[in-house]
Order: C-alpha cells, then sequence, then structure tokens
C-alpha cells in the first residue's frame, strides 16, 4: 500500500492492470476492486434509497488521474466524467509539477454559512442589534440540534445579521456561521436555522420564511499553488500564451466562462466520483469568481523572475469526507479510499490543486497547438462507434479518420463499408 503516484504508462494498461496497481496504492480490498470492475455497481435497493421514481442508473466512466504530488503526499485521484481529455489532461499537469516538487496547498476552517430571511420586522437596524444581543443562546440552540458535529470540535461558531434593502421591503437576515468538520454541511446547517428560526421570530417581532445555507461558501476556501519550469511546459512562448490567456480570461466575460468550465472539469469529476454535490461547489465557485461584481478567473497565471509560470488558485470548497452518498454509495466509498484523504479540508485542497491543474492543461494546450489534437482519438473512438463500428474495428476506423483529419459519422461510416466489404468478400471465397 501507497507510494508513489507517478506511474509512467498508466494509461496503456489494461483496465485490470490499472485496477491492480490502484488497489495496491491505496490497499482496496477485493471486494472494492469488484465493485469498480462491474462498471455500473448500484443496487436497486441502494438507488431507490437515493431519490424518487427510479428506473435505473446512468453510469459515467470513472478513471483515476497520476502524478499527483500535493504538499509532499502522494495521490491518486479519482474523476467520473464523460469528458475525453480531462484525465489524461490532469496527469499530464501534474506529471510536469513534479519536477519542480509539484503543488502546495493551504485550507481555511471548514465553515459554512445558514441564512434565515425575517421579514415583517417593524424596526429591523433595532431587531438586529436584539439578535446579536442574545448571540450566545441562538448558538447554544443551534448546537443543541448536533451534539456529534460539537463532540468533533464543530459547530455553530458565530452570528451574524445584516439588514438588506429589496425590492419586497427591508429584510432582516440573520447568518449561523457553522463549522462543520468533515462533512459537507447541507443537513447540519439546515436544522440549525430551522431550529432558531421560532427564537429569531419572537426576538424579532418578523415572520421567518426562508432557512437555508448558502452555497458561496467563502469562509470554506481551498488555495493552491504550482510553480512550473518553462522549459517542461514548452519554452517561454508557451509561458507568455498562457499569461494572455489569463489576461483574456480576466478582461471578458465570455471567455471567463470558459476558463472556469475547465477548472470544474476536473474539479467536478472528483467530486461526482466521491458522491458530493457537484451543483453546490459549482455554485459556489461561480458567485466567488464573481464576488468583486465583475466574474473573474478562479485561477491566476504569472511569470517568477526566472521566468517559469506561477499558477494560483482560491475557490470555495464545500465537501465532505463522511455523510451523504460518501459511505451509501459502494463507488464513491471507494474513490475516497483511493484518494486518501483525512479530512474535508485536505479533500478542498486536492481539489483545488485538480482545477489549477486541469486549467493549466486546457491554457497550455489552447496556446499551443490547440485543444482538438487532444480530444481527436477518444471522440474518433466514440464517432466510429455511433456509425456502427464494435470491437477492433471501431479502433481501426478511428485511426484511419484521425490519420485523414476527418472525424465524423458519415466517413466513419464509408470506412467502416469499405472494410466490412472487404471482410464479406473474403468470407465468400
Ligand atoms: C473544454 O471542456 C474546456 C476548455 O474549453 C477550457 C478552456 O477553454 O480553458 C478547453
Amino acid at each position: 500500500m501507497g507510494g508513489t503516484s507517478d506511474i509512467s504508462g498508466f494509461y496503456k494498461l489494461t483496465t485490470q492492470e490499472r485496477l491492480k496497481r490502484v488497489q495496491e496504492f491505496a490497499g482496496l480490498s477485493d471486494q472494492e476492486v469488484q465493485v469498480l470492475a462491474s462498471t455500473g455497481a448500484l443496487k436497486a435497493e441502494d438507488a431507490n434509497r437515493m431519490v424518487e421514481n427510479v428506473i435505473g442508473a446512468m453510469p459515467v466512466p470513472l478513471g483515476v488521474a497520476v502524478n499527483f504530488l500535493i504538499n509532499g503526499k502522494d495521490y491518486l485521484i479519482p474523476m467520473a466524467t464523460e469528458e475525453p481529455s480531462v484525465i489524461a489532461a490532469a496527469s499530464n499537469a501534474a506529471r510536469i509539477a513534479r519536477q519542480t516538487g509539484g503543488f502546495t496547498a493551504t485550507s481555511t476552517d471548514p465553515i459554512m454559512r445558514g441564512q434565515i430571511q425575517i421579514v415583517n420586522v417593524p424596526d429591523p437596524h433595532g431587531a438586529r442589534i436584539s439578535l446579536l444581543k442574545a448571540k450566545e443562546a441562538i448558538l447554544s440552540e443551534a448546537n443543541a440540534c448536533d451534539p456529534v458535529l460539537v463532540s468533533l470540535g464543530g459547530g455553530a461558531r458565530e452570528l451574524e445579521a445584516k439588514v438588506l434593502s429589496t425590492s419586497a421591503g427591508p429584510m432582516l437576515i440573520a447568518e449561523l456561521l457553522v463549522d462543520c468538520r468533515d462533512v459537507m454541511g447541507a443537513n447540519a446547517v439546515n436544522t440549525m436555522a430551522e431550529a432558531v428560526a421560532p427564537s429569531l421570530e419572537r426576538l424579532t417581532g418578523g415572520k421567518v420564511y426562508l432557512r437555508i445555507i448558502s452555497n458561496l461558501a467563502d469562509r470554506r476556501l481551498a488555495r493552491a499553488r504550482v510553480t512550473m519550469s518553462k522549459e517542461a511546459i514548452g519554452g517561454e512562448d508557451v509561458v507568455n500564451g498562457i499569461i494572455m490567456a489569463y489576461a483574456f480570461a480576466a478582461a471578458d466575460p465570455y471567455r471567463c466562462a470558459t476558463h472556469n468550465k475547465g477548472v470544474m472539469n476536473g474539479v467536478t469529476a472528483v467530486i461526482l466520483a466521491t458522491g458530493n454535490d457537484t451543483r453546490a461547489v459549482e455554485a459556489g465557485a461561480h458567485a466567488y469568481a464573481a464576488r468583486a461584481g465583475k466574474y473573474q478567473p478562479l485561477t491566476i497565471w504569472e511569470k517568477n523572475k526566472e521566468g517559469n509560470l506561477v499558477g494560483s488558485i482560491e475557490v470555495p470548497m464545500a465537501v465532505g469526507t463522511v455523510g451523504g452518498l460518501t459511505k451509501n454509495h459502494p463507488v464513491a466509498r471507494t474513490s475516497l479510499k483511493i484518494l486518501g484523504v483525512k479530512t474535508s479540508r485536505e479533500f478542498g485542497e486536492v481539489l483545488a490543486v485538480v482545477g489549477l491543474a486541469q486549467n493549466f492543461a486546457a491554457l497550455r494546450a489552447l496556446a499551443a497547438e490547440g485543444i482538438q489534437r487532444g480530444h481527436m482519438s477518444l471522440h474518433a473512438r466514440n464517432i466510429a462507434a455511433q456509425a456502427g463500428a464494435v470491437g477492433d474495428l471501431i479502433d481501426t476506423v478511428a485511426a484511419r479518420m484521425v490519420a485523414e483529419k476527418t472525424v465524423r459519422v458519415d466517413r466513419a461510416k464509408q470506412i467502416l463499408d469499405e472494410l466490412t466489404a472487404g471482410n464479406a468478400a473474403r468470407t465468400k471465397l
């Protein structure tokens, strides 16, 4: 168990061989390997417990990004995604980063915010002061909801209150700041927000409507940094191209949305693999990107005095290593074991690194050969399959289309017709 995540040629192994390497690295049991190998391992009874009106399951491929070295620790990173190139690109970025010591990452305490909306308060500013005066009692009432979280060192830490001027008149918003430790926190925070609402109505004379967590998790941030040597990434021109790409995103929301989509290609894939809430983190990331009133890139790319590329990222990371689906979904459970993170903070740090790596890989490809070349071979295989190729014919048809630089279903069908006509003629002989 353990060892290096620097596994050259991982992509050339068979699925069985890859599973064996991952099993050795993460100490997986044979049963856990079996869960992964069966590729759709969700029992109907489990699915029925998760959501309503179940009629099946929708498996997406689960891969492993290799080469990651973060704060001196090796990670194999499970990623669930339908998009070709994402896992290869992350692994490639991590391989380059290893040459300069890998990534460093840090994080804040895992604090989430629960909002309680109080309306029809005759004196909202005065009521705000009354709420803040009763802070200790309100926090105790919130903490009484979750003795387990409190016993683990978490719980409601702070109460804030603000008066908003809205289209429906003034509103008093009370906010509970809750240390969620290793859970994502939605259940814990929502329960607390609902529990204190009657007291808040009594204290303010107003009426409570919404009691819900905020996904703008700006008190639960993960940060990462990397230096890439200019030689390793293709020279000064590529460094300049990446910095220009960043500057473009910082100046233009149309480009910035795509830049941040590239960051989230990696982040979301890991979150999905571990059964966490992809939408919560995406909402938080994009809202955080717009926190200054202008939509901005989640990453920053600069040049150091040696001319090497320096990348950094700061992003909210509302994720858990316990609770939710992390234990109940067999693949999520196994993914977390492969990842080997001990706390939600460590998990957030790994996710920030993956976002930075993914963004680097996209910008490097865009600034150099363009994005299509990397996509081409897997895309061509999908198109060949769509055209009706099966078995070895998928690779043969795909290779012909890539060589011709024409990846289209109509061309795939022509090639397939040629190949199968040849086979039919040989069969007759
Ligand atoms: C594609 O899924 C993601 C990219 O468009 C990101 C980017 O443009 O930075 C390649």
